[in-house]
């Protein structure tokens, strides 16, 4: 499934009523270059939700919870992680067992931690404004660590 979207806000829009359709328990990965609208994707996730709270991306912390909506969203990103012990030291199998729903910025950075189930979106970026939002069939390769 692919989806062209021309602005941040129509990001956010088709997040926000793809949220509605989401199971407890889904699991998101997000794939896409820097300012690509990952951030903006969750954003969209959590007002789907019903979830008021400010989203920013966890970029020193490794996860963000919005608990406001109708379920949690628990919200990663796995840019600045080096090791696959970061993640599973702070209790990722607990994550994954919640009655909410986790989305991952970079998860392609460590896919073989995401669950075979996962929802793959990719971001891919076009001209000015332009995204294609893409449902990937298949979990992508893992992407090189960043400098
Ligand atoms: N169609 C679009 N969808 C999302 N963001 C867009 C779009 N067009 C322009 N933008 C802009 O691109 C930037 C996307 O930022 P965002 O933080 O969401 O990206 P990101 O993929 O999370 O980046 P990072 O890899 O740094 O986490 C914002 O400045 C946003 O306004
Ligand atoms: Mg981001």
């Amino acid at each position: 499934m692919e989806h062209q979207v021309a602005s941040a806000e129509e990001t956010m829009a088709f997040a926000q009523q793809l949220a509605g359709q989401l199971q407890v328990g889904t699991v998101i990965g997000l794939v896409g270059d820097l300012g690509a609208g990952k951030t903006h994707f969750v954003k969209g996730l959590a007002r789907g939700l019903g979830s008021d709270s400010p989203v920013s991306s966890p970029t020193f912390t490794l996860v963000h919870e919005y608990s406001d909506g109708v379920c949690p969203l628990y919200h990663f990103d796995f840019y600045r992680v080096d090791h696959a012990q970061e993640i599973e030291g702070i209790g990722w199998d607990e994550y994954l067992d919640e009655a909410g729903i986790v989305v991952v910025e970079w998860a392609d950075r460590f896919p073989a931690l995401m669950p075979q189930n996962t929802q793959w979106w990719q971001i891919s970026i076009g001209e000015g404004d332009a995204r294609t939002l893409q449902l990937l069939k298949q979990a992508p390769q893992p992407a090189a660590n960043h400098p």
